[in-house]
Order: C-alpha cells, then structure tokens, then sequence
C-alpha cells in the first residue's frame, strides 16, 4: 500500500460559468449560447479536489468572497473532504468568478475575475503554518497575489517541503524570489509568456525549459496538451506521451494533471511514472463537461491505468 501524500494548496477559489458554442459575439452583438454549466472552479481548489480524489489528505489555504458563492465553496471543499480551516471570507468583497466560454473542439477560453482571491496574503499564509508544516508538497497557482506565491516558496524552502508552482494565468515572473521552487509546471503558452521565447514545437519546449532552469528552479514541467509533456532537469529532458481520448472540455485538466502528479509523487512514485499517470488523470478529466466534476476517483483511475498502462 502506497503512502499516503498529504498536500497542501495555497491558491484560488472561483465559481466557473461556462457557456458552451460553436461561435462567439461580435462586439454589440447578442446571440444564443447551446448550453450552460455552474461548478466550483478556480486552479487551486481544482488542483486540491484533484489530490483528494487521488487519494491525499488535503488542505486549502484560500479566500473566498462574502457573497452567495463564499460559503457554498467553502461547503464544496467541506462535504469533498478538504480541509477548509484556513479558508477565509473577505468581508464586502466578491468571490473569484470565471466566465467560460468552450468551442466545439473542447477548447476553451477563460476570464478569470480574482475578487477574493487577491486578498490572500503572505499573513494568511502564515496563519496557515500548523497545516503547512505537515504537508509533503505545497502547491500553488498564479490567480492569488505574486509575493503570497513567492513568500509560500520561501516558507516551503525553509521548512524542508517539496514545492510545486503553476505559473497560470502566465505573469512575469521575479525567478529570483521563485528560485529553488521543486517542480516549475507551465502550459506552452504559460512558457511562452514567461521566457518571452515560442513555444510552438517540443524543440522550443526544451529550449523554454532550459531557460527556467538557468533561472533557478529545479525541475520543469511543461505539459503539451496532446503531445503530453516535457520533463527536463540538470541531467537533460524527455517526452512523456500523451494517451488518446475524445476531448468534449479540456477546462481543467492543467489542473488534474498538477493535483494528481503532486499525489503520485507524494507516494513515492518515480516521477517519470508519476508523470504518465498525471498524463492519464488530465486526460480523462477533458472526456466530461466541467472542471472538478470531470475528475476520476482514484478507483476509477486505476482502473484506467490498468487497462492503458500495459499498452505504453
Ligand atoms: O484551470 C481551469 C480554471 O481556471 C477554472 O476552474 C477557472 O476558475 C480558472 O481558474
């Protein structure tokens, strides 16, 4: 039996409106959307109900607005099993929100509107330490305040605790306030914006990924939709194939890949093997409509992983 991870989330919480459409408006102009869709989102809370159904103990350090979605977000990660105690409401202030719009390729784009999630602060983190110190990894996101991100890679440095940081959405980036992060996981456009360097073939994934080495962090993941991703470290780089799936929503599955990965590698899995498993995970996550609720348990996973994996 593995051991199991205990993981901590220091990031966003959002409530995503999606709307589903093979086109979009122009300016002035109103049409008919096919479908909508209501779910708890934001990339951190994701990342977290995607550990816990991995199977890690998991807590979240979050804010949350005082409005209608605060306390229903904070019930969400409650009745999922998270830890919430440090999970805080921000009196008078919204709640992150995310208009989502998909195509019919899957394909979506993304409005995220921080509200509460900005409010996070280096203090809320510190208030967080007795469920910090506990964690094996700390991962975060890019949709809470830049200097909680970099004050949390310092705590987690100083107290000897495996790091994950998910640069999105893309912002520049102080490498020097970021250095000795563990693992450094862009998309290709994350990268691009990060490195001001294309990001358009695994050639200038690897040369993307070399940079962020030089720049400090330890190990670089950038994942490649379709193509899977690339891992590179002092010792070089490597592919991780994808696996083939019919994508409906692909909303989300950066973050299943991140809560997932950061489970298997809590468990002590080899991290090539965490990586395929991860590559599986976000996969099946775009087969279904949303973003938390296209997660897999960890029963259903394996029994995924089973059936794939002796095929690679
Ligand atoms: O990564 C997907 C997430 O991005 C959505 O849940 C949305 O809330 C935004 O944070």
């Amino acid at each position: 039996m593995a051991k199991r991870s205990l993981i901590a989330v220091v990031g966003s919480a959002n409530v995503d409106l999606t709307t589903f459409n093979d086109v979009f408006p122009r300016p002035g102009e109103t049409i008919f959307g096919k479908k909508f869709d209501l779910g708890f989102g934001g990339k951190g809370a994701n990342q977290a109900v995607a550990a816990h159904l991995c199977g890690a103990k998991v807590g979240m350090v979050a804010k949350v607005g005082s409005d209608l979605f605060g306390p229903a977000t904070i019930k969400n990660f409650k009745s999922q099993g998270i830890d919430a105690t440090y999970v805080g409401i921000a009196e008078g202030i919204s709640s992150g929100v995310a208009p989502i719009f998909v195509d019919p390729n899957g394909q979506n784009r993304i409005i995220v509107v921080k509200g509460a999630n900005d409010l996070l602060s280096p203090a809320d983190v510190d208030a967080a330490a007795p469920l910090l110190r506990k964690a094996d990894t700390i991962v975060m996101q890019f949709e809470i305040p830049l200097r909680t991100v970099y004050h949390t890679v310092r705590f987690a440095k100083t107290n000897g605790i495996r790091c994950i940081v998910n640069p999105a959405p893309a912002q520049a980036v102080d490498f020097k306030k970021l250095g000795g992060a563990d693992y450094f996981i862009p998309n290709e456009s994350e990268a691009e914006v990060i490195t001001g360097m294309p990001v358009h073939s695994v050639d200038d994934a690897k040369k993307s990924a070399e940079f962020l080495l030089r720049q400090g962090m330890r190990r670089i993941v950038i994942t490649l939709g379709e193509r899977g991703c690339l891992v590179a470290g002092s010792e070089g780089w490597e592919i991780i194939p994808a696996f083939k799936v019919q994508a409906v929503d692909t909303t989300g599955a950066g973050d299943a890949f991140i809560g997932s990965f950061a489970v298997f590698l809590g468990e002590g899995l080899p991290e090539k093997e965490a990586l395929t498993r991860a590559n599986l995970y976000a996969a099946l996550s775009t087969t279904k409509v949303g973003t938390q609720k296209s997660f897999r348990s960890r029963e259903e996973f394996e029994k995924e992983w089973r059936n794939r994996a002796g095929r690679l």
